[in-house]
């Protein structure tokens, strides 16, 4: 049976408090509404919205994300959020890797796998960001940058095996988030196809599920789709407007 395609909404830091709080006042019973059989969806507020959100969505099958966690377990890391403090909240996804996170906060290759770990240690599904920059894309370096993000993940999962949640892997084109650029189809198609014949290659007993993101709205959501092998979206700007976020959902 094939899974629910899986709409993940990353707010960023783009609500304030009372935003994302209202957000949800009005908008939960249409979102349990639009979710369906076929659809599964996320919602990523910041850290200091987490709880809130958590009990607004009690009672829904609407899931919550955190949009980032703490490589450590515990212990003294000023400002850090660890993935046990993320599971008592209630999430039970967390985006790790965002390109901003690796552009803005430098973060490497081997604090990414280890916060793969943790999440996965405490039952959190971590969705896995990777893409390649505008210039890498030129020099047409694509896959060797996918294979490089990827590869210390694979050890870490390797050693999961079979006690490992279906691995969702957000392919996000860095010079497609919240640019309106987005790749050509056929550009595209080669990348996901490429992700689906390769990566369950490098691991043992892992189940795979690839995301696109990067610019999704409601025009080129339907189209996208079509894509093989994409299975879900991890949604920017267009996640903040009910409107945006239901005609890509529906
Ligand atoms: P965007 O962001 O949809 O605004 O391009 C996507 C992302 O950052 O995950």
């Amino acid at each position: 049976m094939s899974l629910p395609f899986l709409y993940v909404a990353n707010w960023k830091m783009d609500f304030t408090h009372e935003q994302a709080i209202s957000f949800c006042a009005q908008h939960v019973q249409d979102l349990q509404k639009m979710k369906s059989a076929q659809s599964e969806i996320v919602l990523c507020p910041s850290f200091t919205e987490l709880d809130a959100v958590s009990n607004q969505i009690k009672n829904t099958s609407i899931q919550l994300g955190a949009q980032n966690c703490s490589r450590h377990r515990a212990g003294a890391f000023t400002g850090e959020i660890s993935a046990q403090t993320l599971k008592k909240l209630g999430c039970s996804y967390c985006i790790v890797g965002h390109s901003e996170r690796r552009q803005y906060h430098h973060e490497s290759n081997i604090e990414i796998a280890a916060k793969v770990e943790r999440l996965i240690e405490v039952g959190i599904t971590p969705i896995i960001c990777i893409g390649e920059t505008a210039q890498e894309y030129e020099n047409k370096q694509t896959k060797v940058i996918l294979e490089q993000q990827l590869d210390l993940v694979f050890d870490v999962l390797n050693n999961f095996n079979n006690d490992a949640p279906i691995i969702p892997i957000a392919y996000e084109p860095v010079w497609s988030i919240g640019t309106g650029t987005i790749a050509s189809q056929e550009y595209l198609a080669e990348i996901f196809q490429w992700l689906f014949k390769t990566v369950p290659t490098f691991t043992k007993g892992i189940e795979y599920r690839y995301l696109y993101g990067g610019s999704v709205n409601e025009k080129n959501a339907s189209e996208i789709k079509q894509i093989p092998h994409i299975s879900g979206f991890l949604i920017g700007s267009a996640s903040r407007d009910f409107q945006k976020f239901k005609n890509i959902v529906s």
